[in-house]
């Protein structure tokens, strides 16, 4: 490609998003397609002749737009946000353009800098204290692997990596039943065994870990011969937003020397508003923390912080220096991947900078306080409909309901039926989870250009389409 057909095409690719950013409210939000429908249009093998761009890009409108379901349609109520605000979505061409790997601080000094500041304006932001630095993954999932792997290391006193784990003690790591299932994953991967992963059972409506259960759970691991390692806490579960009390469990495992990693990823966000910091109270004493702007706060995926209260401790689990990474005679500098499982790294804090610029923490506050209150607004007036129940009360901007049925019918078939309804109407999209093991509709409003009315044209499709199949 020259130098005058990128410019052409880079021209139209922009010009192709604006008009998409502008016309992707009238678009159903998920596509209508079978499965394998995209597979059978793309050829079987790649050209060996170059193409035209002209065809390339027609066959993207053709063949691969169908097929996408529209998260930043402002009717997006299902799982969590991926906000890509306009702005960010500006930083990340310019990023692309530029494309450096960031690994280490000489291999792209401003995008190191610029993430030391950016971890520094969000600890503020969300009411951290100072004495927390950070870094950028590209995932709460990462995030939270990295963290598991330092309370590993920290516990067997730096053994594991050396030695590898037979022949040590069993670890135990603790959470609640609510957490994500990135935290199993990385309790997998760090060889810690799904059987050491202590589920603690919940109590209260926001189905915060029982406190006294985990204190007992402890001690009898540690009278039966287990190394208990850390625990794992939760601000905003991703079925029903799940909230530890953070204070209480730092205290235990304060007490018992255990890493404390909180996962905030969808909820951390709203923690720029001081009104919803009680919600996290105690997170200030944590080890680790991890929240993606990528979800909520409207910085395209991926962008996941990971506040970290000491990074010696990463680093002396994760750094690893060949001699071809080794940056003689810049001492003193973060070489952010030694904080990170991966090598390379993309420079995700520009559109940060670009976010917070561009919007302000006060735009990003009315943001948020809107959500929140739209969300609010809709589950009162679900309440007050005879034929439907709010199943767990919003949470932040979180809650589920259920439609219920006459006698005889199956209250899960008919609420998943509704689900998949809904969703192939198209007006707007949800997603179902289970709550005590019965089946329950979620909705969250998150999505960065919803409005007020967008909200309310759910209530109206929700009722419609359910009593359609009544
Ligand atoms: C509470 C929570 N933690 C972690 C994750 C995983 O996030 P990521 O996709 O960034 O790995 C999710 C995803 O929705 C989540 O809801």
């Amino acid at each position: 490609m020259d130098s005058e057909e990128f410019r052409t095409w880079s021209r139209r690719a922009a010009d192709w998003g604006a008009d998409y950013r502008d016309t992707v409210r009238d678009m159903p939000v998920r596509p209508q397609v079978a499965p394998g429908s995209i597979l059978k249009q793309v050829a079987a093998s790649p050209p060996e002749q170059a193409e035209p761009m002209e065809a390339i890009f027609s066959d993207f409108e053709a063949k691969i737009m169908p097929g996408m379901t529209h998260w930043q349609h402002p009717r997006f109520f299902a799982y969590f946000p991926a906000n890509a605000a306009r702005v960010s979505v500006i930083a990340e061409y310019l990023v692309t353009a530029v494309a450096s790997q960031c690994m280490l601080w000489q291999t792209s000094p401003a995008a190191t800098e610029l993430e030391t500041k950016m971890i520094d304006w969000l600890r503020q932001a969300l009411g951290l204290p100072e004495g927390f630095s950070g870094v950028i993954q590209d995932s709460a999932s990462s995030a939270t692997l990295a963290a598991v792997l330092t309370m590993r290391e920290r516990a067997l006193n730096w053994d594991g990596n050396k030695k590898g784990l037979p022949g040590q003690k069993r670890l135990r790591v603790y959470c609640s039943n609510q957490v994500h299932t990135s935290i199993d994953r990385a309790i997998w991967v760090a060889g810690i065994g799904d059987e050491n992963l202590v589920r603690i059972p919940t109590t209260g409506s926001l189905r915060s870990m029982d406190a006294a259960a985990l204190e007992a759970a402890i001690r009898a691991d540690k009278e039966a011969g287990f190394l208990p390692a850390g625990i794992v806490a939760c601000v905003g579960g991703t079925s029903t937003g799940g909230t530890d009390d953070i204070a209480a469990v730092a205290e235990i495992a304060r007490r018992h020397d255990l890493y404390l990693h909180v996962d905030a990823a969808w909820a951390g966000a709203a923690m720029i508003c001081p009104e919803y910091r009680p919600f996290w109270k105690g997170s200030e004493l944590a080890d680790s923390i991890v929240f993606n702007p990528h979800k909520w706060l409207g910085a395209s995926f991926d962008c996941s912080i990971q506040f970290v209260r000491d990074p010696e401790s990463h680093v002396r689990t994760l750094a690893i220096k060949p001699e071809y990474l080794k940056t003689h005679g810049h001492d003193g500098v973060i070489n952010y991947s030694e904080w990170t499982v991966t090598l390379g790294r993309r420079f995700r804090a520009l559109k940060l900078w670009f976010l917070m610029r561009a919007h302000g923490l006060d735009g990003l506050r009315t943001m948020i306080r809107n959500h929140v209150s739209w969300s609010s607004d809709l589950a009162e007036r679900l309440a007050k409909e005879p034929d439907f129940e709010i199943v767990t009360k919003p949470m932040l901007s979180l809650f589920s309901f259920r439609h219920r049925v006459g006698g005889g019918q199956d209250a899960d078939e008919h609420n998943l039926r509704l689900v998949n309804a809904i969703n192939d109407d198209g007006r707007i999209y949800l997603t179902q989870t289970r709550v005590d093991d019965q089946v329950a509709i979620r909705f969250q409003v998150g999505q960065f250009e919803a409005k007020r009315e967008d909200v309310e044209a759910a209530y109206d499709v929700i009722v419609e389409v359910a009593r359609s199949l009544s």
